[in-house]
């Protein structure tokens, strides 16, 4: 791809995620987890995520839309799919693949605690960018922080495209 750089290479995701997974794993053991992958950036995060975390646990999805142009949150955010599995009791990791402005999280860890009789909801992020934070995302895991840049790659994508690129890369203006 032109116009762009190597952020994070795949072994240094790699790297990331299995230390995530080793600390999700002691915070959770013993206790009934459910990965929620938000769709569609982390579909490629939690594949590998859920593979790291040595336990028994339940994956399931959900997809919000956020209203806004392009590459900015608006804050405005509609539920587009539910998860479907029974959360009541259980403890939710949301998964989601970069955390922006932190409205589409903190509008997530709203939604889990009021609608679901979740036992306890927390937040697990690849990436924690932090120039545009509009509100406290209150990210409980982060694999990655940047400060700024559009990021491409390992599910995420530029108008749908490039979710297939094992590295990180940003893309120059
Ligand atoms: P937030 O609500 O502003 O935190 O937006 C988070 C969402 O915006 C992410 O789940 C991505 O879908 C998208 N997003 C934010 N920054 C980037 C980026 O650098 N590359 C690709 N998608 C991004
Ligand atoms: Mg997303």
């Amino acid at each position: 791809m032109e116009h762009s750089e190597t952020v994070f290479d795949r072994q240094a995701i790699a790297e990331q995620v299995a230390a995530l997974g080793r600390q999700i794993r002691a915070d959770y053991q013993g206790k009934p987890l459910v990965l929620i992958g938000v769709l569609n950036g982390a579909f490629i995060f939690l594949a590998d995520l859920a593979r790291a975390i040595d336990m028994e646990l339940e994956i399931d999805f959900i997809r919000v839309a956020s209203y806004g142009d392009a590459s900015a949150s608006s804050g405005s955010i509609v539920l587009r799919k539910e998860p479907e599995l029974d959360l009541a009791g259980k403890h939710v990791l949301l998964v989601e693949d970069i955390v922006d402005s932190g409205l589409t999280a903190a509008w997530l860890r709203n939604y889990f605690l009021a609608t679901h009789q979740a036992a306890s909801v927390k937040i697990c992020a690849l990436i924690d960018k932090q120039e545009r934070r509009a509100v406290d995302a209150q990210l409980d895991y982060a694999g990655f922080q940047i400060s700024s840049g559009f990021l491409v790659g390992y599910g995420l994508d530029c108008a749908q495209k490039y979710r297939n690129l094992p590295d990180i890369r940003a893309i120059k203006a």
